[in-house]
């Protein structure tokens, strides 16, 4: 028989992985002993799914507690959790968690998922309202959206392990950019509604006209124009309505002053109107003007960018992005030259490396909320990227031939019906969406459609729109207009529509050879190869990253989401037709609730920004219901993340920074002086729990009751809740209200910077505060935070089936695990690099902050060259320079398991012996394994004068051929940051600029 050979490696035995470990005896149980009743009926024979989540097994658990010095987990729990927060438990479940249902087995928890996707009716959809069916071609679907390689990693801050995702990030701002025919996009938004909404900001921020009011032409999206109601009325911002039209004197708009217009062509009702005179009528008027396009009819119609617009809006779902019930899609902003530096959110950009290729990397940083807090420019953090990519690889896909192809054909569908309904088309001009007029009969044609399993979209009792899309079929052609004439409707149809052509865009578009190469599927399956290849995601190491939770993303968990009853789901079908979907909300929303402590939970926000600003704004209207207008002081501490102070902002409040103290916690002293200073102005507290130091903060409790005694209300950012659950809650210990993370805690992957969601928990009295949505009945028309109800909810079987695996005490495990692991890290790295900050008795939570800053004084290493040079080690890198600056935060989470934590410990200690050679003169600052790192294969055959060796520098590991860690190589050397925001580049560059 041939085997593998043994290596170093292989000698830790897996024994006791799926059973109890024999080493142990009754009362020394670790925490990982299955309790019967936390079995399911079929699962004896199978390994419970958190075995399976949890990376340590039962030996290496029992080490990793033996390392920190206690016997079990539940006695860390003892130590690290304040005993004033913490959950009693019984039989290894947190009594708030005993709602949650016994833990099921991968294949129970799919089946369980197939009834509810089963539960589901698929129509086609031709609703239209900014959703519409897409082929999401196969190569991508299963390359990208069904790729770990892509969909787990993280957001590129650490650009020489992220040039994939930053290539493809590239392609899709220059998609954008150039379908709009305007200068610059960012690399993403969070949906076409928040996009107009930041687009609304942005002009505000830039014009030197003095006026608060926003004209909105009459035929946006009420999604659209529902969200910038919402971000308008804190800041004092008037939005007026107006029926635009560019065919009147001065366009339609109003008499008196504003600042900004948003218009959208085609609008709502499927018009098309020529965006030249609104847009040159508005600037007479001082006005800047934005304007939401869809990308398909802009391969055919002039874009608004070669009109003078200021800033473009819009989403890029129908780019081969499933309509997944609302999403998650990625929106976009393109603004003109003169508006770059206003542009909110990522921005990827061109630079060089420290051998002078190109190299790419988000440009400006600066501007990210981490750093810019109250003076940032908009809350977004995690965006889209994920489906971002998707979208510019449809487009490299299609080139632009064949995405004028697919609007042509989209286009001619809807000629089709509008030439078959004849007079009753109140639009002559439209592109997919036909409007038509049918008195007293739109209930009748809906239903006939119904009949057919065509869903139509119901604007009142007289008219009905029926939008056309990739998908749409001869057949469907025929269905509608049969619906048309079932439902009595007399139409008397033509043979041939007569109306007006819309193909007034000349001059080529997406010529980069991006849109050009990748045509055939072979060219296009290595292409995502090749540039996925590139990168550090979880599928090749841990990602060490703090305040990140970078844990597996179960397949069984992804599996649902590419089910046509999930993906295929319009966010506004009959509520008889998304059954399953809406009892996966339900339960869902339930669990959350239980785990969290609160009483009500809204799944509406679709990013950790989003829940606070929702969260944030639920608080001010307490206060204004209340008569308490004055109270509009946010009291954060100096260490929270940057969102925190940006969301307060957008909901109307000032922020005021309370000091944190030496040790990390929140200086209660300066607490109590902020609020005695603030009084009766005092709206809120945000505080984020365990803190983003890394500790459960004693004082707590303290820190609430002082808010809550005068008149405040506790914000708690729940993003560090992977140390939470089923350990403490915090609806219990003093919140009204927290965001949490699904795309941390909860296991939906984090898609290279998105998609991500941001479900808000309130306790009883804000629950009338939650978001609403003007098209969901059953929610209330006000607050709305996202474009959909519901808003990523395609991706909520993530979390759903992550729950329903783990059960109550398998969630607990998970985070105490969690906590192990970071405090093992914590033990084994401390005497290399202090550990800045513990709790009482010297432990963190589940991350630690290592602190350089005395060895960087001492030796001139940086943050950066440890961080660079992890990546020749084959490591992410942690978290860089936040909270604090010169230290690295750590948080290795519950997967990965102990092989793997002590590779990256071994790692870091090598490096601080790299690290001391430099201290001892051995090597020259300027010159050194760090200094350089990381190195590319391509550095190793040129000349080499450099004090250390080429195998020094590639193979810090040692050799593969000797059983050593698999080498990843970057795919850059450093890269020159500063350079990159110098010479602004947001778009690919020629591809000749390659051969220099
Ligand atoms: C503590 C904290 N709060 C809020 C956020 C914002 O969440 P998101 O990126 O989903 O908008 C983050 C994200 O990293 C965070 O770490």
């Amino acid at each position: 028989m041939v085997r593998h050979p043994p290596t170093g490696k292989d000698r830790r035995s897996y024994r006791g992985r799926f059973k109890l470990s024999g080493t142990m005896t009754e009362g020394e149980d670790t925490g990982t002993r299955r309790e019967s009743h936390m079995m399911s009926s079929s699962s004896h024979t199978q390994p419970l799914f958190a075995d399976r989540h949890i990376g340590p097994d039962a030996d290496e658990l029992a080490r990793i507690l033996g390392v920190i010095g206690v016997a079990s987990l539940d006695e860390l729990a003892h130590h690290a959790v304040p005993a004033s927060i913490a959950d009693p438990v019984d039989g290894g479940v947190p009594t708030g968690l005993a709602v949650l249902p016994e833990p099921l087995s991968e294949e129970e928890a799919t089946g369980r998922l197939r009834e509810l996707a089963d539960r589901n009716t698929v129509r086609r959809s031709m609703i239209g309202l900014g959703y519409y069916g897409t082929h999401t071609p196969g190569v991508i679907r299963r390359n990208i959206l069904e790729n770990p390689a892509w969909y787990t990693a993280y957001t590129p801050y650490q650009p020489e392990i992220s040039q994939g995702r930053l290539e493809a990030l590239l392609n899709f701002q220059t998609m954008v950019a150039d379908l709009t025919g305007m200068a610059v996009a960012n690399a993403s938004m969070l949906d076409e509604a928040t996009a107009a909404a930041e687009a609304m900001t942005l002009m505000l921020r830039a014009t030197k006209n003095k006026s608060r009011r926003l004209i909105v032409d009459a035929d946006l999206f009420p999604q659209t124009r529902a969200v910038i109601e919402t971000r308008a009325e804190p800041l004092g911002i008037e939005v007026v309505t107006a029926e635009l039209d560019p065919a009147i004197e001065g366009a339609g708009l109003p008499p008196g002053d504003f600042y900004g217009v948003i218009t959208q062509v085609p609008g709502a009702s499927g018009r098309l109107v020529d965006a030249g005179p609104i847009i040159a009528a508005a600037h007479e008027r001082d006005a800047m003007v934005a304007v939401g396009v869809d990308l398909l009819a802009a391969t055919l119609v002039t874009p608004p960018g070669e009109q003078g617009a200021d800033a473009c809006f819009g989403t890029t779902q129908r780019f081969g992005v499933p309509m997944g019930f609302g999403g998650p899609h990625a929106g976009y902003l393109t603004v003109n030259t003169a508006l770059t530096r206003q542009l909110p959110g990522r921005l990827v950009g061109v630079s060089k490396d420290a051998d002078d290729n190109i190299g790419y990397r988000l440009s400006l940083q600066t501007r990210e909320q981490h750093i810019r807090r109250e003076r940032a420019t908009s809350n977004i953090c995690t965006a889209q990227v994920l489906l971002a990519i998707i979208a510019a690889m449809y487009a490299s896909y299609h080139g632009p031939d064949g995405l004028r192809a697919i609007a042509r054909r989209t286009h001619a569908r809807a000629t089709r019906i509008a030439a078959a309904l004849g007079d009753a088309v109140v639009h002559q001009n439209f592109f997919d969406t036909v409007l038509t007029q049918v008195p007293g009969k739109a209930a009748a044609v809906v239903a006939a459609a119904r009949e057919r399993d065509i869903d139509l979209r119901l604007v009142d009792d007289d008219r009905v729109t029926i939008a056309c899309d990739e998908t749409t079929t001869d057949a469907d052609v025929a269905a509608v207009v049969d619906a048309f004439a079932a439902a009595g409707t007399g139409i008397e149809g033509r043979d041939e529509w007569t109306g007006p052509g819309i193909e007034t865009r000349s001059g080529d578009f997406l010529t980069h050879p991006a849109f050009h190469r990748h045509r055939t599927e072979t060219a296009m399956l290595r292409y995502l190869r090749a540039l996925s290849d590139k990168d550090i995601a979880l599928d090749r190491s841990m990602i060490p990253l703090g305040s990140c939770t970078m844990k597996l993303n179960a397949t069984t968990e992804m599996e649902p989401i590419t089910w046509p009853e999930f993906a295929n789901l319009h966010p506004f079908a009959a509520a008889e037709d998304t059954e399953g979907i809406r009892a996966l909300i339900g339960e869902l929303s339930e669990w959350l609730a239980a785990i969290t402590g609160y009483d009500k939970v809204s799944l509406q926000p679709n990013a950790g920004s989003q829940g606070e600003y929702a969260g944030l704004l639920a608080i001010r209207r307490y206060h204004l219901d209340r008569g308490d207008a004055q109270r509009d002081i946010c009291l954060i501490p100096a260490s929270a993340h940057g969102t925190n102070a940006a969301s307060a902002v957008m909901a109307g409040m000032r922020v005021v920074v309370v000091a944190c103290r030496e040790n990390g916690d929140v200086d209660t002293e300066d607490l109590a002086a902020k609020i005695a200073e603030h009084g009766a102005n005092l709206a809120a507290t945000m505080i984020t729990y365990p803190s983003t130091h890394g500790v459960f903060e004693d004082a707590i409790g303290e820190i609430c009751a002082a808010v809550h005694d005068a008149g405040g209300q506790v914000y708690i950012d729940g993003a560090n809740l992977n140390a939470l659950v089923g350990v403490a809650r915090p609806g219990h210990f003093g919140g009204d209200v927290s965001h949490l993370n699904l795309h941390k805690t909860f296991c939906i992957p984090h898609g290279g910077g998105g998609p991500g969601v941001g479900p808000i928990g309130v306790r009883e009295h804000l629950a009338p505060y939650l978001p609403g949505h003007p098209l969901a009945p059953e929610l209330s028309d006000e607050l709305t935070v996202s474009a959909a109800p519901y808003g990523s909810a395609s991706i909520l079987p993530i979390t759903y089936a992550y729950i329903l695996m783990m059960g109550a005490a398998g969630l607990r495990r998970a985070t105490l695990s969690a906590i192990a692991s970071a405090n093992y890290i914590a033990r084994r790295l401390g005497d290399h690099y202090p550990v800045l900050y513990t709790g009482d008795g010297g432990w963190v939570a589940h991350e630690c902050i290592l602190d350089l800053r005395e060895l960087t004084k001492q030796t001139g290493v940086t943050v950066d060259d440890v961080a660079k040079r992890l990546a020749d080690y084959g490591f992410h890198a942690p978290t860089m320079s936040f909270p604090v600056a010169g230290t690295l935060m750590v948080e290795p989470t519950e997967s990965e398991n102990l092989e793997e934590l002590d590779a990256f410990c071994d790692a870091m200690i090598a490096i601080r012996a790299e690290i001391d050679r430099v201290g001892a003169g051995e090597w020259p600052v300027e010159d050194n394994p760090l200094r350089g790192a990381p190195h590319t294969t391509e550095c190793l055959v040129g000349e080499w004068d450099h004090p250390y060796t080429r195998e020094e520098a590639v193979y810090p590991n040692g050799l593969p051929s000797a059983g050593n860690r698999t080498k990843v190589w970057p795919a850059v050397r450093r890269i020159d940051g500063a350079f990159g925001d110098r010479n602004l580049v947001c778009s690919c560059p020629p591809i000749e600029s390659f051969a220099e």
